[in-house]
């Protein structure tokens, strides 16, 4: 059975493509997602793209990925710099996490450079653009088949 890698989008990611183009790119979250189906079958990965802008939902998606999933793969987008239920539920879910943002943060304002999530990550994408939802997977894969260090 091929493992299943939860993909998890925050709060404003659903209007990528018109929400300031110049930092976070042109293309909409379903094209993200159509990307990430592609890189996920080429993988072998089964893949569960989600947004939400709602952090208890986010929370509980997390919650049910125990046991369902091998993987998580997250852009909290905002909840990175305040959320520590997120951060909780992931603690808790005892998946590998990948922390994943479009722009890269550290290069931005003050408040975006505090992450909740980093703590819990194996690692972190950011600053590629959509590009970083492809490069994710891929370290997920290699993550999840245990080829990978850590
Ligand atoms: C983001 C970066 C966050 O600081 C911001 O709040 C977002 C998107 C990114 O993908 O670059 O909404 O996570």
């Amino acid at each position: 059975m091929a493992p299943r890698v939860l993909l998890l989008n925050g709060p404003n990611l659903n209007l990528l493509g018109s929400r300031e183009p110049d930092i976070y790119g042109r293309e909409t979250l379903e094209q993200i997602r159509r990307l990430c189906e592609a890189k996920a079958a080429e993988l072998g990965l089964e893949l569960d793209f989600r947004q939400s802008n709602g952090e208890g939902e986010l929370v509980t998606w997390i919650q049910e990925a125990r046991g369902r999933c091998r993987g998580l793969i997250v852009n909290p987008a905002a909840y990175t710099h305040t959320s520590i239920a997120i951060l909780d539920a992931l603690r808790l879910c005892g998946l590998p996490v990948i922390e994943l943002h479009l722009s890269n943060p550290a290069a931005r304002e003050e408040f975006r450079r505090r992450s909740y999530i980093s703590g819990v990550a194996r690692g972190i994408i950011c600053g590629f653009g959509s590009h970083g939802y492809t490069l994710a997977l891929e370290a997920m894969d290699r993550i999840v088949r245990g080829e990978a260090e850590g």
